[in-house]
């Protein structure tokens, strides 16, 4: 039968004008900007693949969504919304909006943090490491082994390694664990799927040593994709019959609804347990805002009620994987070498395989970000030691466990055209990898470094 194309399944309303600057200009800008993307203007970019973090699309119905929001100061008819619909989702009773999912992520690790705590993850988010960190609370990663192998098949490379797991809870004791965090799709891990099986089995572990478990669930409508194609037992349910089957495992999620709800902005905290939600509630009137805002406006808030309905139809979804897919599977044709096979919501590029000859204290992901934005106006994410890279006591670099780069795709942004110039932009790239040197720190902040540090190119 005649295979179809796979087609964004909407038709573009508004456009916004990108601009290439040219050869020239984007060494002077890259140059001002420390080798640092984050540094560089949006309007310096043709393509941004920096986040797919509040940087989508949203539909007609959330725009007029946004005309019926509600800006009252307490109960807003649009809070009412945003409850209902997360309520139906998640099925938790008590619900904080917030600004964005790291703000629910103080609220929550500020309460169960502090010195002598510890929390356990599939992996931390990078956020959600700094959160835990700054209470004075250790955050341990439980990736399983073959997460850790970009080329290594397995349809759930983001699950926890169980043994690891209880061997965490062991070594700490079960009374010191803040929690547990299962983060679905696992981003750090290379935006990779987590099982259902995984998720029950991490929650029958949480209830041997009576820990609380937690959803960090920012892309629990594409993780649930993930299961109805490849979990045994999934393929007659829903997309969101599969999320609120995980929701239903664990005792609280946090979201950043800049991801799955579809919005340029917002959050929330979830939670079955009402004392928590109490002291956490206090926590978020104090920092984010009135119980039925957060940090969030009215129209916000009704956005988000649109979006965590809108993600989980069919079409939707099914082009949204794809799409990551297509982009991927054209990059790998080319030989650059990638986690295998691609994730949810952005592509992950093995940069230490590529330049074999920059070791990891020369940033070899930061390598391949910078030569991209130098090919191609196209501006992506270094995910390897610039991110996680850490000093030990004596000073000694300790690389992270991979040097990955990740292009992600902001919903229902671009088109496969688009994606056709960035798969053309890898071609140039392969061209070129012997000629490519590292880069040295110049300047960097305590936390969160890659945010707002400073590069330097090494020379040849
Ligand atoms: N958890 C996960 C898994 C995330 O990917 C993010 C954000 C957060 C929490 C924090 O949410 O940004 O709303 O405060 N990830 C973005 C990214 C920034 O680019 O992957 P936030």
């Amino acid at each position: 039968m005649h295979e179809k194309v796979t087609i964004e399944p909407f038709r573009i309303k508004v456009v916004e004008q990108i601009y290439l600057a040219s050869e020239e200009e984007r060494f002077a800008f890259l140059k001002k900007a420390h080798y640092n993307p984050f540094l560089l203007k949006s309007g310096q970019v043709i393509i941004d693949l920096l986040t797919d973090s509040g940087t989508a699309a949203m539909s007609s119905e959330q725009w007029a969504g946004i005309m019926r929001g509600d800006e009252s100061y307490a109960g807003a008819v649009s809070w009412d919304r945003m409850e209902a619909v997360i309520h139906d989702l998640t099925g938790y009773p008590y619900i904080m909006p917030t600004h964005q999912g790291r703000a629910a992520e103080h609220l929550l690790y500020s309460r169960l943090g502090g010195p002598g705590k510890v929390f356990i993850s599939n992996t931390h988010f990078d956020t959600t490491r700094a959160n835990i960190e700054y209470s004075g609370a250790k955050a341990i990663d439980c990736p399983t082994e073959v997460g850790l192998h970009p080329n290594e098949y397995h349809p759930f490379k983001g699950n926890m390694d169980l043994v690891k797991m209880e061997a965490a809870i062991q070594q700490y004791g079960a009374q010191n664990i803040g929690a547990v965090i299962l983060t679905v799709t696992n981003n750090s891990g290379g935006g990779q799927p987590v099982s259902m099986a995984n998720a029950r089995a991490v929650g029958e572990l949480c209830r041997k040593y009576g820990l609380r478990y937690i959803l960090d669930c920012c892309r629990i409508a594409e993780n649930a994709y993930f299961i109805r194609e490849r979990e045994e037992g999934y393929g007659e349910k829903t997309y969101k019959e599969i999320a609120q089957e995980m929701f239903s495992l664990a005792e609280g999620c946090i979201m950043s609804a800049k991801k799955d709800a579809i919005v340029n902005m917002g959050g929330f905290l979830a939670l079955k347990d009402e004392e928590l939600a109490v002291q956490c509630r206090t926590v978020l009137i104090i920092t984010e805002g009135f119980a039925t805002y957060g940090g969030l406006s009215g129209r916000d808030m009704e956005a988000i009620a649109i979006g965590l309905q809108e993600v989980f139809d069919p079409h939707y979804l099914e082009y949204r994987i794809k799409s990551t897919t297509y982009l991927g599977d054209k990059i790998f044709e080319l030989g650059v070498p990638m986690i295998r096979p691609v994730g949810g919501h952005a592509v992950y590029l093995d940069a230490k395989t590529f330049y074999p000859h920059i070791p990891p204290e020369q940033f070899p992901g930061q390598a391949m970000v910078c030569e991209l934005y130098k090919i191609a106006g196209i501006r992506c994410c270094e995910i390897g030691s610039v991110m996680f890279g850490k000093y030990d006591e004596n000073g000694e670099f300790v690389p992270a466990k991979m040097e990955l780069v990740r292009l992600a795709i902001p919903r229902r942004v671009y088109t496969q055209s688009h994606m056709d110039y960035v798969i053309e932009a890898f071609g140039e790239l392969l061209e070129n990898r012997e000629k490519v040197r590292g880069y040295r720190i110049t300047r960097e902040p305590a936390f969160l470094r890659h945010f707002t540090a400073h590069f330097e190119p090494l020379q040849p």
